[in-house]
C-alpha cells in the first residue's frame, strides 16, 4: 500500500458521495493519512465540503452529471455516504476500471432499497428478521397486514433513512395515514413500502463490523464492542458502548453480521442493526459505511469508526479495541434558520470528560441533527448521564 502526495499527480484520491456529518469525519480521518479528498453533496457548504480539498454540488442521481464529475476528478476510490445515488452509473464506472466503489457496487445497490437488503438477509442468507411484506398501494398494505403481519407493525418507504416516512401503527384505522405518510416521504422510487411486524425486543444494537486486510493482506472480519441506542420516531437520540450482552446473543449477533457483510463483500466498516431479546437476535438493516449511532466511538475507541473505515478502504490494518465506556447524545437545531448559533458550549464542555461536535450544517430545522455531545465514564451509566447533560447545556439560538 502506497499513499501519494495530496494535490500532486501521484495523490491518492478519494471521492465522498454525500458529505454530511458522517462523511465529514471520514474526510478528516483520510486527510490525516495524507489522502486527497473530494467532497460531493447536493447542497452547498455541506459539513464535509468544509474540510475537503475540493467540494462539488451536483445531483448524484443524474447519470451524466455524476460521470462527468468522476472523469474530472479521477478518484481512485468512490465512497458513498448516502443512498440517493445513481448506482447503475457507479456499476458502470467500476466495471470500466475507472474507480473502485466502497465497499462494493453490490452493497451500495442492495442497501439503497430496503427490499434488496431484506430479501438478501431473509430469503438468501436465511437470517432471522421481523415478518415483512412489500406493498404498492394502500389496499395491498391492508391485505398484507390482514394476511399475517398483524398489529402493531411498522410501515416504511423502501427508500428512506433516519425514520423519514416511517410509522408504527396499532390498528386498521391508522393504515391510510401510514400509507400516505410513507408514500409522500420516500425518496426517488416513491410508492413502495415495507410493512414489518413489530419485534418486541429487550434492546437494540449496532454491531460495527469491519472488513479489513490483516498484516498478511488477507481480508478479515473484525467486530467492535456492541453499541446500544435509543431511537425516537425512527431516529437515533442517544447511543453508548459497550452494550452489556449475554454471551450467546453476542455470538449470534456476530454470526449474523458476518453472514451479511461476507455477502456484501469489499473493504470497509458496516453498521449492522440488530434486535435482541434474551438469547434471540433479529437482523434489522445494515449501512455499508459508518453509522450515526457509531459516533460514540469518537470517545470510546482507540480508533473511531471513521478512522477504521478510512484505514480499511485504503487496505490498511485496523485496531477495533475499546478504550473507555462512552456515550453520545444528539443536539437538535430547535429552530428553522440559516443562522443558528450555539450558546452554552462552555457549560457543556465543563462536564467531566465531555466533548462536542458541531456539524456546521448551513440550515437548521427543529428536528435536524446539528451536533452531538460525547462523554466517557467509569461505566455506560455515568457516560450516558454526562453526554445527555452536555447535550442539554448546548442551547441553539437564533441571532
Ligand atoms: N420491525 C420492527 N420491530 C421493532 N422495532 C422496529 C422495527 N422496525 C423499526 N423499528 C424501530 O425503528 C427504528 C428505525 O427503523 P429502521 O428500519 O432502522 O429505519 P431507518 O433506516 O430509518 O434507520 C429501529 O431502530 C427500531 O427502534
Ligand atoms: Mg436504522
Amino acid at each position: 500500500m502506497q499513499i501519494g502526495t495530496p494535490l500532486s499527480p501521484n495523490a491518492t484520491r478519494v471521492m465522498l458521495l454525500g458529505s454530511g456529518e458522517l462523511g465529514k469525519e471520514v474526510i478528516i480521518a483520510l486527510q490525516r493519512l495524507g489522502v486527497e479528498v473530494i467532497a460531493v453533496d447536493r447542497y452547498k457548504n455541506a459539513p464535509g465540503h468544509q474540510v475537503a480539498h475540493r467540494a462539488h454540488v451536483i445531483d448524484m442521481t443524474n447519470d451524466q452529471v455524476l460521470r462527468d464529475l468522476i472523469a474530472l476528478e479521477k478518484p481512485h476510490l468512490i465512497v458513498p455516504e448516502i443512498e440517493a445515488l445513481n448506482t447503475s452509473t457507479l456499476a458502470d464506472i467500476e466495471s470500466s476500471g475507472i474507480a473502485t466503489v466502497i465497499p462494493t457496487v453490490k452493497a451500495v445497490q442492495l442497501t439503497m432499497n430496503r427490499e434488496g437488503i431484506r430479501r438478501l438477509a431473509a430469503e438468501e442468507l436465511n437470517l432471522p428478521t421481523s415478518p415483512y411484506a412489500f406493498a404498492k398501494s394502500e389496499a395491498e398494505l391492508q391485505a398484507a397486514i390482514d394476511a399475517g403481519i398483524g398489529y402493531p407493525c411498522f410501515i416504511k418507504p423502501t427508500m428512506s433513512s433516519s425514520g423519514k416516512g416511517q410509522s408504527r401503527i396499532t390498528n386498521a384505522s391508522e393504515v391510510k395515514t401510514a400509507w400516505d405518510y410513507a408514500a409522500s416521504a420516500g425518496r426517488v422510487n416513491q410508492g413502495v413500502v415495507i410493512v414489518e411486524g413489530q419485534i418486541d425486543f429487550d434492546y437494540e444494537i449496532t454491531l460495527l463490523t469491519v472488513r479489513a486486510k490483516n498484516a498478511d493482506g488477507v481480508i478479515t472480519t473484525y467486530f467492535c464492542d456492541p453499541i446500544g441506542h435509543v431511537q425516537k420516531n425512527g431516529d437515533y437520540v442517544e447511543s453508548w458502548q459497550p452494550q452489556p450482552m449475554a454471551a450467546k446473543a453476542l455470538e449470534e449477533s456476530k454470526r449474523i453480521a458476518k453472514a451479511v457483510t461476507d455477502s456484501l463483500g469489499g473493504l470497509g466498516l458496516f453498521g449492522v442493526e440488530l434486535f435482541i431479546k434474551g438469547d434471540a437476535v433479529w437482523f434489522s438493516e445494515v449501512s455499508p459505511r459508518p453509522h450515526d449511532t457509531g459516533m460514540v466511538t469518537m470517545a470510546s475507541q482507540r480508533f473511531s469508526e471513521f478512522d477504521l473505515h478510512a484505514r480499511a478502504i485504503l487496505g490498511l490494518p485496523v485496531d477495533v479495541s475499546l478504550r473507555d465506556p462512552a456515550a453520545s447524545a444528539v443536539i437538535y437545531g430547535g429552530h428553522e434558520t440559516t443562522q443558528l448559533a450555539f450558546d452554552g458550549v462552555e457549560k457543556a464542555l465543563a462536564v467531566p470528560s465531555a466533548d462536542i461536535r458541531l456539524f456546521g450544517k448551513p440550515e437548521s430545522f427543529m428536528k435536524r441533527r446539528m451536533g452531538v455531545a460525547l462523554a466517557t465514564g467509569k461505566d455506560v451509566t455515568e457516560a450516558r448521564a454526562r453526554a445527555k447533560l452536555a447535550a442539554s447545556l448546548v442551547k441553539p439560538t437564533i441571532v
